[in-house]
């Protein structure tokens, strides 16, 4: 949430910060700003899209070797000029941005107030900056000193950026919960949420941890603890090409992205997964199995999306390793003060690697002895560095805010994961390990034909793009992949939907059905297809509408739906990878006819940095 970007060095910083934060916009896009140093600090910042920011600078000279930028998503003060960053300080002389909250903001407010202090906006950021600014002028500290002393009494989380009148060339950062990435180039240096802003000009980057201080000139770069001692920044190299953050000619990410899933769910597959010879190769997993074949339950923690990919999870891994599986809310297993002890496995599955809830859930764990292992698609953030081990899901940066490729690339993962160990521990035998290693090697081919021709389901969004509410129905491993669908038709559509398990919505939801109500149901061939039949006709007798994504080759289910998406036979274990790509072309074709920008829905951010 929120997206910052800096640049010092010789380059002019504004173009640089600008299609940085035009690359990060996802993260937030309630409004955005900058502030650049030359002789004077300015600092420029607008309610709405990077491109109304962009046009309201029209004109002015935004000369300057040193700034930094901000696209907000809102979480103090409503989106507008005011509250969007950079914030000055009292005096003028330092701007600051800030990703994260300032949970004790209203303590140190009131305590800056009683000594006249005013604020232009409703912020915490606003307030943090202050009091960095008190600290400065109470001791004549420097603004790194200020830093270090007022970073040690705030509760949150953050990522901030400070630049100073007199002090050109230098940004001042500090992260704690929020990501930060620093660029490292030839007399420059490139700071960012993620790397998108900066791989176009450096491969060579450093992930700053949580509690260091970086001190950013054009040719020198410093990292410090909290302590005041110099630590050695680890530079690693980027493994990412420019046109993977771009449209490549898609007139959105996320139909991009839907697309893609052919090669993302092979690049996942690829260097593990090998059918002839029925291998699966996973460092992390085989260097772990002991833990894994002695795990007394394993946990599944993620949100969203990739909370989703964790139930799909448990259908597996209970299945073909006999392992206990919960799968948990990152959000309330962090507070719930849940019994962990020393043999359990966490699995702790996420895009980002960055979402905050997840995160801290797992730090909580870490602390009481518990092994983390990642699925994580991100490579190097919080998440990943977190964890004892892990996976990377190797999706590629994900930017529309609804997750499409990034959960594919889980339950490919995931699925990986449940037959290797499944196998090991001989709970799974061997006819059914091989039969399912090469349908889940096929499974790259089954999606590219879902994609060959998506006009059947733009018809179908088309035809019911003004329902008020869906339904979303399945069984089994079918059940998240309609809780999914649900998801996503909600967050770019607009439209009220639920997921449920088939058989439960006789216990209430089918009060809802009459002539109006679109009843999506994920209805393949697997064990539970007879009952789902008897599940579509309850509907139909109650003069539903029926959407059903059936197996090719069906007869009954066509027979009895008024509109049908199709998907290759496949493996129950498996059908997920298949079923989930109509509920996601569905939910794009029905946002894109009603007008929505489907990759960023109102309201939503691409990354949750904030509980
Ligand atoms: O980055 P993460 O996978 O941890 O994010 C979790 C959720 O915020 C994410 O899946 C969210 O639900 C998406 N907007 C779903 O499309």
């Amino acid at each position: 949430m929120c997206g910052i970007v800096g640049y010092t060095g010789p380059r002019e910083a504004y173009p640089v910060i600008l299609k940085g934060l035009k690359r990060l916009e996802y993260r937030g896009y309630d409004s955005s700003g900058v502030a650049i140093l030359n002789d004077h600090l300015s600092v420029y910042k607008k309610k709405g899209r990077v491109s109304e920011l962009e046009e309201s600078v029209v004109g002015i000279n935004m000369h300057g070797h040193t700034g930094i930028g901000h696209t907000r998503w809102a979480t103090h003060g409503e989106p507008s000029d005011r509250n969007a960053h950079p914030h000055y300080s009292a005096s003028g002389n330092i701007a600051m941005i800030h990703n994260g909250i300032i949970e004790n903001y209203t303590l140190i407010k009131k305590e800056l107030q009683n000594k006249g202090y005013e604020f232009k906006s409703d912020t915490d950021t606003e307030v943090l900056l202050n009091f960095i600014e008190e600290i400065k002028k109470e001791n004549n500290n420097t603004l790194e000193e200020a830093l270090r002393i007022a970073l040690k009494r705030v509760v949150g989380a953050y990522c901030i950026l400070l630049i100073e009148k007199d002090n050109p060339g230098t940004i001042l950062a500090a992260r704690k919960g929020s990501p930060l990435v620093i660029g490292i180039g030839k007399g420059e240096h490139f700071l960012a949420s993620d790397a998108s802003p900066i791989i176009e000009y450096t491969k060579e980057v450093v992930y700053v941890n949580d509690y260091e201080i970086a001190i950013v000139k054009p040719d020198e770069l410093i990292l410090k603890n909290l302590g005041n001692e110099k630590q050695t920044p680890f530079i690693q190299k980027l493994d990412m090409e420019l046109a993977a953050i771009e449209k490549g000619g898609y007139e959105h990410f996320m139909l991009k992205e839907i697309h893609e899933q052919p090669q993302t769910i092979f690049d996942c597959l690829r260097g593990r997964l090998i059918g002839s010879s029925a291998t699966i190769t996973m460092s992390g997993v085989d260097n772990n199995m002991d833990t894994f074949m002695n795990a007394s339950r394993i946990v599944m923690v993620a949100c969203g999306t990739s909370w989703h990919a964790g139930l799909l999870a448990e259908y597996m891994f209970e299945e073909l390793c006999r392992i206990p599986v919960e799968v948990e809310y990152a959000s309330e297993f962090r507070y719930r003060n849940p019994v962990i002890n020393k043999g359990d496995v966490i699995i702790a599955i996420s895009q980002s690697g960055e979402t905050a809830d997840t995160l801290v859930a797992l730090e909580n764990a870490k602390e009481k002895g518990a092994f983390i292992f990642g699925v994580v698609n991100a490579v190097g953030s919080s998440i990943a560095r977190l964890s004892h081990a892990g996976a990377y899901s190797h999706a590629g940066p994900e930017i529309g805010v609804a997750s499409t490729k990034a959960f594919t690339g889980q339950l490919a993962v995931l699925a990986m994961m449940a037959l290797k160990i499944g196998y090991k521990k001989g709970t799974i035998d061997e006819t059914r390990y091989k039969t399912l290693v090469r349908e889940l090697e096929a499974i790259p081919e089954k999606v590219k034909e879902i994609l060959a021709d998506t006009s059947n389901i733009q018809r179908i969004a088309e035809k019911y793009k003004d329902a008020k509410d869906f339904l979303y129905l399945g069984r089994g491993y079918n059940f998240p992949v309609a809780l999914e669908g649900a998801l996503k038709l909600k967050e770019i559509s607009y439209i009220h939907a639920e997921g449920y398990p088939a058989a439960e919505m006789k216990h209430g939801p089918i009060a809802l059905v009459d002539e109006n109500l679109p009843v999506v149901f994920v209805a393949t061939k697997d064990r539970y297809y007879d009952k789902i039949v008897s599940n579509v006709q309850e509907i139909k007798a109650r003069r539903g509408k029926v959407i059903a994504v059936a197996t090719e080759g069906d007869t009954i289910i066509p027979g009895m739906a008024d509109d049908v998406m199709y998907v290759p036979d496949a493996d129950e274990v498996l059908a997920p990878l298949l079923s989930v790509i109509p509920m996601q072309l569905l939910s794009y074709y029905v946002g894109v006819s009603k007008g929505i920008d489907v990759d960023k829905p109102r309201n939503l951010a691409k990354s949750v940095t904030v509980e």
